[in-house]
């Protein structure tokens, strides 16, 4: 049976899970960095199929899916055909791309109201019908609601300083859920706090629905979660931990407005004092933007801990990773395992999903830790629910 997806926000992330979807399911390649691939899971790769996709950005509002691609990736990877019957669709703006040099449009400024943005994607996902829906739009600054009458007056009163464009479309899946009866799940990869608001949580769990967040876990941070958790074991006293991160995407660009780097620092530095057990002397969050580098981005940490007879040693690791093909792999899972868990009854929100994927995982509380462990314990969690066949 297809699993129907619907994206938001179809930049580089967005377009490599399309195109490597496509590609594996006509047989171009072999599944890696798709972290089950290896398990026998309800739905298979080839079930997920894109049937919808949503920006903002002129140069992308209805095109296709192929189009966009072929700007994006084309020069370096082979763009299949059949993302041309994807055509991205005008999406709700809410501010999530002022400041950077894009020309966007909204649709609450083209129907006059975010409420009336709201209804026609409500409408417009009737007519998809999707089971998933995946947010990998640009990082904005977002902050939880926690109240659900808060967030509905938020939407009645058209307060578009407090709302957030993810926020807008969780509750735009939420209702289109709670109208047509059909369950759906929000995978949240961004780091706006949806399944860590107590509001959105809420609402997905009395319309059976789930959203799963926040901020997909890639490259050097669940790398830094696992080193940490070896001196943790070893109870070596970590002094210092540097990590950089320099990358010229336009998710780097975007990170370059200082608010929108905060959302970051604040998803990447929770992993130190849950793992640790104390707050030890950090910088870790995204440090610049040098175009010539492109999707690779190059990373650089430096660990520096107290070990036996008081003596020190130091880690430095540097690496160079591609960034969106990394996450887009992460999406294949969580779209599989998403709809899985909703035909299983589980709703709100799956912390031991989120505990491995995400950097900071939902619910609101929730502790992060070592991916090593969020792993195993989440093979178990999906063990007991049937999600993954003992083959
Ligand atoms: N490894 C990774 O790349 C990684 C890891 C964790 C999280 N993320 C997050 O994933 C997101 C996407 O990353 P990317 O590299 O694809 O960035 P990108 O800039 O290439 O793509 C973002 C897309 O979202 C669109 N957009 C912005 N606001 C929108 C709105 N309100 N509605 C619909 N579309 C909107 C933009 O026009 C753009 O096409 C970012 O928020 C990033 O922080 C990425």
């Amino acid at each position: 049976m297809a699993v129907r997806v619907v994206i938001v926000g179809q930049g580089l992330v967005a377009t490599h899970f399309a195109v490597g979807l496509e590609r594996i399911k006509a047989g171009e390649l072999e599944p890696y960095g798709v972290p089950l691939a290896r398990y026998k899971l309800p739905y298979r790769i080839e079930d997920l199929e894109i049937v919808g996709s949503y920006d903002v950005d002129e140069e992308k509002v209805g095109r296709s899916v192929y189009e966009v691609a072929r700007r994006l990736v084309g020069d370096i990877l082979p763009v299949p055909e059949t993302l041309k019957e994807i055509v991205v669709r005008r999406g709700i703006h809410l501010g999530s791309m002022v400041g950077l040099p894009f020309k966007v449009k909204g649709l609450e400024e083209e129907l006059g109201s975010t409420k009336a943005a709201i209804e026609r994607l409500v409408d417009e996902f009737k007519e998809m019908r999707p089971d998933v829906v995946i947010n990998a739009a640009t990082t904005e600054p977002a902050r939880a609601f926690n109240s659900v009458d808060a967030l509905l007056e938020a939407i009645e009163r058209d307060d578009r300083d407090r709302l957030s464009a993810s926020h807008a479309y969780a509750y735009a899946a939420y209702l289109y859920a709670k109208e047509t009866g059909r369950k759906v799940v929000f995978v949240n990869v961004i780091p706006s706090p949806l399944a860590r608001d107590d509001a959105i949580v809420a609402l997905y769990e009395k319309a059976a629905s789930l959203v799963l967040g926040d901020d997909g876990a890639t490259g050097a941070t669940p790398l830094t979660a696992d080193l940490l958790e070896h001196m943790a074991e070893r109870n070596r006293y970590v002094l210092s931990i540097a990590q950089f991160n320099i990358g010229g995407n336009t998710d780097f660009l975007a990170l370059t407005v200082p608010e929108r780097n905060k959302m970051k620092e604040e998803t990447k530095s929770s992993v130190v004092k849950d793992i640790l057990g104390y707050d030890a002397p950090h910088y870790i969050k995204p440090t610049g933007y040098l175009e010539p580098l492109g999707d690779k981005k190059f990373v650089s940490m430096h660990i520096w801990w107290k070990t036996f007879n008081g003596l020190e040693d130091e880690l430095v690791v540097n690496m160079r990773i591609n960034d969106s093909p990394a996450l887009a792999g992460l999406l294949v899972d969580l779209a599989r395992i998403g709809k899985a868990l909703l035909d299983r009854d589980v709703k709100g929100t799956a912390y031991p999903v989120n505990a491995f994927f995400m950097k900071d995982p939902g619910p609101r509380g929730s502790r992060n830790k070592a991916r090593i462990r969020a792993y195993y314990d989440m093979l178990q969690y999906l063990r007991e629910l049937g999600v993954i066949e003992e083959s």
